[in-house]
């Protein structure tokens, strides 16, 4: 059954009834962790032109790619496994690219541990979001991402927070503080999710009896690379990123190991 017809979105907080638009589908639905395609469409509508140059560094199953061509802007993807042809092998660290060549960065990261990709020491979905190394990993990844970027250009990241083994990490927050730092921030979306797989199990029974919150909203984070910017970020950003310095207040972060408490309720602790 075709999905109902796109529209652009118009306040902070974005809805679609389905993963993919038209009678097709975008990447792929049976990649875990794939992107809404709608939420890219909407992106690339907004924020670039037709003949555009997307890029995609992180790209997964390849939904950028398919939304690209749909809409007739240029796709450029890279992932660490590569699942097809339009996709190039390469770190999002450390990309093939010169400078300030894209006109549109999307990026969807693994949100710390919560799925397993390639298993590939440099995939940071091996790295736990409680620790500070995941925000480095990233911190590294914007600052590729402005490199690339043209001034003027757009950068958009989805990210979802995490709660995991009875500990919050705020991830949406972080990567919005970290990427203030040398981005203009443009806005700041919360997308609802539509996670079919928690309404298999017991998952809202344990998050009531546990007394958590399954995840209901990714954010949807928006940047803008100014205009008037030399190439190389001036300030690079600061090392610690993530919400505050450790022995001070808000110094519940990510970087101080947390003492892990047995998870109750069972498997539901796991969940996103
Ligand atoms: C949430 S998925 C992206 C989903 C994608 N947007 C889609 O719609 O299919 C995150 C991706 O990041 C990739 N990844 C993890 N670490 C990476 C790295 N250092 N460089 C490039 N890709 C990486 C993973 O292989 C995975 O495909």
């Amino acid at each position: 059954m075709p999905s109902p017809p796109l529209t652009l979105q118009t306040t902070t907080l974005w809805e679609y009834p389905s993963q993919h638009y038209g009678n097709s589908e975008q990447g792929s639905s049976t990649y875990k962790g794939a992107t809404p395609s709608w939420v890219i469409w909407n992106l690339l509508q907004r924020y670039t032109k037709p003949g555009q140059v997307v890029l995609d560094p992180m790209c997964g199953s390849g939904t950028t790619c398919d939304v690209a061509e749909d809409t007739g802007r240029t796709c450029i993807a890279f992932d660490l496994q590569p699942t097809r042809k339009e996709i190039e092998a390469a770190d999002a660290r450390d990309l093939p690219l010169g400078e300030e060549v894209i006109d549109f960065v999307f990026i969807d990261p693994p949100y710390g541990k919560n799925l397993k990709y390639s298993g590939k020491p440099e995939c940071i979905g091996e790295l736990d979001a409680r620790d500070q190394a995941y925000f480095d990993a990233m911190r590294v990844v914007f600052e590729e991402s402005w490199r690339v970027l043209k001034p003027g250009g757009h950068l958009a990241v989805y990210v979802c927070d995490v709660w995991n083994r009875n500990l919050f990490v705020p991830i949406g927050s972080h990567f919005l503080f970290m990427l203030s730092q040398i981005f203009e921030v443009v806005d700041h979306i919360s997308v609802v999710r539509h996670n079919k797989d928690l309404d298999k199990g017991n998952y809202h029974k344990a998050a009531e009896a546990t007394n958590f919150y399954l995840r209901g909203f990714n954010h949807l984070l928006i940047l803008r690379k100014p205009e008037d910017v030399e190439t190389t970020p001036k300030k690079k950003l600061a090392k610690r990123t993530h919400g505050g310095q450790r022995g001070k207040p808000g110094a519940q972060n990510v970087q101080a190991k947390p003492k892990r408490r047995k998870p109750r309720g069972g498997r539901a602790s796991d969940l996103l």
